[in-house]
This record gives C-alpha cells, structure tokens and sequence, in this order.
C-alpha cells in the first residue's frame, strides 16, 4: 500500500483507503461477523483511513469501526460525516445545537475524545453561502471535538466554494472513470491550496467491478434497488447518476482495455490513482476478498497515455453527455 498526504493534515493516508457505508446499511443485510472481516481485512492491507456517516446504519457503521479500533493496534484515522439526521436539508439545520448533538453522538458511538475529521454531509448548496456554519466548525477545533474538518459534495461548483473556507482540510466528491468533470477545474483549485481529496463511489456502485448484468437484482433494502431515479437521495449517489444500461454498455468498452491479471475494480481505482490531487479513493466493501482486490490497486503500474485517453473517449461519448451539466 501507498501512502499519500491528506491536505495539510500532516497525515499520510493509504491511496486506496475503505468507505464504510455498505457495512452499515442501505446496501442489503451484512452480518456483524462479515463487516468485522472486512474492517480486519482492509487493516491488514495497509488501509489507515475510513470513511463513515453517523446515519449508515443509524450509528453501526461507526460503532463497528469503535470495535475495530479497540482489537487493532495500528493507526486508523476516521473520517466521520453530520447533517444527515435533518429530516429535510436547509441551511438553518446546520445550527451549532445541531451540530453539538451530531458530534456529541459520534464521539459515543466511536468512542473517542475528538473527531479525527467531521464533514458536513452534503448541506445544500446554499450552506456554503453561510461562513457562520464554518465558523462553528472552527469553534469545536478550538474546543478539541474535532482534529479537522472537511466537506462531501454533490457538486463540483460546491467543492470550489467550500475551499475558499481557509480550514477546510478535505472535499470527498464523486469520482471515477464515469465522473470525470472534478479533475477539469476543481483539482487544480484544490492541489493549490493544499486540500485534500477523497474520491468517493469509485466504483460506481459496483458498476465499476465489471460484475454486473443486465438481469442483476439487488435486494430490498439496498440502494440500487430503490434509489435508481432519486427516490430516497440524490440520483449521483448510486450508480453515479449513469442510466444503469448505458453504464454497462461502457463497462464492456472499458474492459477491453484491462491488461491480464487486472480485475476491472482495480483498473477502475488506478485509473482514480492516476490523479495526483486525489489523496486516496475509499471503494466500500462488504466482504474481506473485494476489499483485498480493491487494495491491489495500490501496487499496479501506472496506466499508459493511451489508455487514459481511451477511457477519456468513452466517457466523452456514453457517459459524459449524462452526467457533466448535472454535478
Ligand atoms: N454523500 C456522501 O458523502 C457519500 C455517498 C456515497 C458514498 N460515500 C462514501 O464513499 C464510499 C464508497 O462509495 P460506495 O460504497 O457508495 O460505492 P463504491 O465504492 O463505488 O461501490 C462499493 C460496492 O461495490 C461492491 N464491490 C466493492 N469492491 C468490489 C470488488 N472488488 N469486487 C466486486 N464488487 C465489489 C460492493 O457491493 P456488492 O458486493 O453489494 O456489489 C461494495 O459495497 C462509501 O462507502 C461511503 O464511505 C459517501
């Protein structure tokens, strides 16, 4: 595993770190038993960063990776994310009341004295009109709740406004070989001032992983399920907002390019590697062995010119069209 520098943290996080969502919920039932292994198993690989929320799984994501940490002894660095439990997103949610009893709640349950990294959890847009709700972050870094903090957008237009808030150590926006609009104008912005970026759904909800078909289903509870058309939160969040048919069809295109012994998960995250203003991807799992696929990626050689420029292709052509205007 590589190590990379998460903005001016002064941490160095694994390239290919672990995002913590389907553990907890919304991705169909995982065990306990199953989440453990996975946790265990990205430790072992080298991972020392973990993405998380206090909703996955009401709080199970985060009181797993709690355990976690008590039964390892390596550093593990865990960003955590508030805003979320707000019934409907505005700007007034995102009250220093609020975000008292948000971090309060996730120091429990993660049992720590301070939060490693907070990132508001996709505010709305207008939220980053408000420096007042930055401010309030500054206060819990001087109170010693929070290291540091950070956002996760939806949109490229709200991560350029986030990093004018000179203590804004992260951004985690969407991207992948389907999503590839953040590297245009925002990574430069971001590489400048030293930010760091997490490259969230790098896989595409696992459209990525070439494993999907057609005629795949997915359970009731699991997101690819019943979010397809937005249903329950932003269409982007699964499957990257890419009309699941046309995603396949690029998939196929895309795997015609894998060199041998290359699973297409891991050319799909050293393609997100290939970045330098990404500090790591943090693909989710829900089982040790995608997890240690996943981290290969870390060890594989950089991809050629020509091959970056084949998936610029058929992004420009299949997907770009669907997804560029939007986020
Ligand atoms: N708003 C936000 O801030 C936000 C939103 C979304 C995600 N995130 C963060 O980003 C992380 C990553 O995104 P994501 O989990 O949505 O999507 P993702 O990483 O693109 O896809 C993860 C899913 O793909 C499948 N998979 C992973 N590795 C695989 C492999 N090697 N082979 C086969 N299948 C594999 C697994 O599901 P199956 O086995 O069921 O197919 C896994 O749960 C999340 O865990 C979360 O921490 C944040």
């Amino acid at each position: 595993m590589k190590y990379r520098p998460l903005g001016r943290t002064g941490w160095n996080v694994s390239e290919i770190s672990f995002g913590a969502w389907a553990i907890g919920g919304f991705w169909g039932q995982v065990s306990e038993e199953d989440a453990m292994k996975t946790l265990h198993k990205a430790i072992d690989c080298g991972v020392n960063f973990i993405d998380t929320a206090d909703v996955y799984g009401d709080g199970r994501s985060e009181r797993l990776i709690a355990k976690l940490k008590k039964q390892r002894r390596e550093e593990i660095i865990v960003a955590t994310k508030a805003g979320r439990k707000l019934p409907r997103q505005t700007v007034e949610g995102y009250s220093r009341e609020n975000l008292t009893t948000w971090i309060d709640d996730s120091l429990k349950r993660l049992e720590a004295d301070a939060l490693d990294l907070l990132q508001l959890h996709c505010p709305p847009t207008d939220a980053y009109y408000h420096p007042e709700i930055f401010g309030m972050l500054d206060d819990f870094v001087k109170e010693g709740k929070l290291l540091y903090y950070g956002v996760s957008v939806e949109r490229v237009e709200e991560a350029l406004k986030a990093i004018e808030f000179p203590n804004v150590q992260s951004v985690q926006i969407i991207f992948n070989c389907f999503r590839q609009r953040p590297a245009e104008l925002f990574f430069p912005n971001a590489q400048e001032k030293k930010v760091g970026i997490l490259a969230r759904v790098p896989l595409a909800s696992g459209l990525l992983t070439g494993k999907l078909r057609r005629d795949s289903t997915f359970p009731a509870d699991d997101h690819r399920n019943f979010n397809r058309h937005g249903e329950m939160f932003d269409v982007g969040e699964t499957f990257s907002g890419v009309d699941y048919d046309r995603g396949l069809e690029a998939v196929d295109q895309i795997k015609k390019l894998l060199p041998s012994d290359v699973s297409m998960s891991q050319f799909a995250l050293r393609w997100i590697l290939m970045f330098d203003a990404v500090s790591c991807a943090i693909p989710g799992g829900k089982r040790p062995e995608q997890v240690a696929d996943n981290c290969r990626a870390s060890e594989l050689a950089l991809l050629s010119a020509e091959i970056m420029t084949e998936i610029k292709q058929i992004y420009d052509e299949k997907i770009g069209p669907q997804v560029r205007q939007r986020w």
